[in-house]
């Protein structure tokens, strides 16, 4: 089943510059991705666009089996609270809230009661190795805790797919080697899906396919194992 589906879509930003053009593709379930592209190809446009988190002019986009053309903003908010997960390149963690209080906070948002959320949280923070540091603040850890936060909160709600725009980008080597491999054994374990996007060849081999980008439009898609 594919989870995701690009048909011909653009995305014009203002002053005609555009951010995608035409671009198709399609992902399926369980398959952990990487997008790459130099620095302005339209990774992080693709990305956005796909979460739902930013609109597009043309084509047709596919999450989930929901068209989301069709989707008013509060089934789109509702559709990526419930089931899509996001990492970003600066972490983007609540900097007044602890480990525990971020990682809490989408199921917080989904209303899911203090019990059972403290519970999924404790869980995915240990999950990510970070067992310990619950009451930290986000700016006592490194940069690399930081992400793992990131991908705790991304994935206590046990969504079946999560985008993550250049999330080694402000990471050491071996960091990034440990963040890339715990998104593989969450593919692995989970069958959550994974699109993650990079212009590091050290980074794209984790992927099990990479889908290229160059100006906004599809350069090529190799399988790498
Ligand atoms: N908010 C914006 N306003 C105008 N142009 C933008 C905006 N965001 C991105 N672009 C343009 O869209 C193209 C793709 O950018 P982007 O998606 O950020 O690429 P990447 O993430 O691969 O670096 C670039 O030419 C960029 O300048
Ligand atoms: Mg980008």
């Amino acid at each position: 089943m594919n989870i995701l589906e690009f048909k011909e879509v653009s995305k014009i930003y203002n002053q005609d510059q555009a951010g995608i053009q035409e671009l198709s593709f399609s992902v399926r379930e369980g398959e952990l991705i990487a997008l790459a592209g130099p620095s302005g190809s339209g990774k992080t446009t693709a990305l956005n666009i796909a979460a739902g988190l930013d609109d597009f002019n043309r084509g047709e986009v596919n999450l989930l089996n929901c068209s989301l053309l069709n989707l008013k903003p509060d089934e789109v908010l509702r559709l990526r609270r419930g089931q899509v997960g996001f990492i970003f390149q600066s972490y983007n963690l609540l900097p007044v809230l602890t480990v525990l209080e971020n990682v809490e906070y989408p199921l917080a948002l989904k209303r899911v009661r203090q019990a059972e959320r403290m519970k999924k949280a404790k869980t995915w923070i240990k999950e990510v190795g970070l067992e310990g540091l619950e009451s930290r603040m986000p700016n006592e850890l490194s940069g690399g805790q930081q992400q793992r936060v990131a991908v705790a909160r991304a994935m206590v709600t046990e969504p079946k797919i999560i985008f993550a725009d250049e999330p080694t980008a402000n990471l050491d080597a071996t960091t990034a080697e440990m963040l890339l491999k715990l998104f593989q054994r969450l593919n692995e374990d989970q069958g959550t899906t994974f699109i993650f996007s990079s212009h590091d060849p050290r980074v794209l081999k984790f992927a099990n396919r990479v889908i290229t980008l160059t100006d906004g439009k599809l350069l090529n898609e190799s399988a790498m194992n």
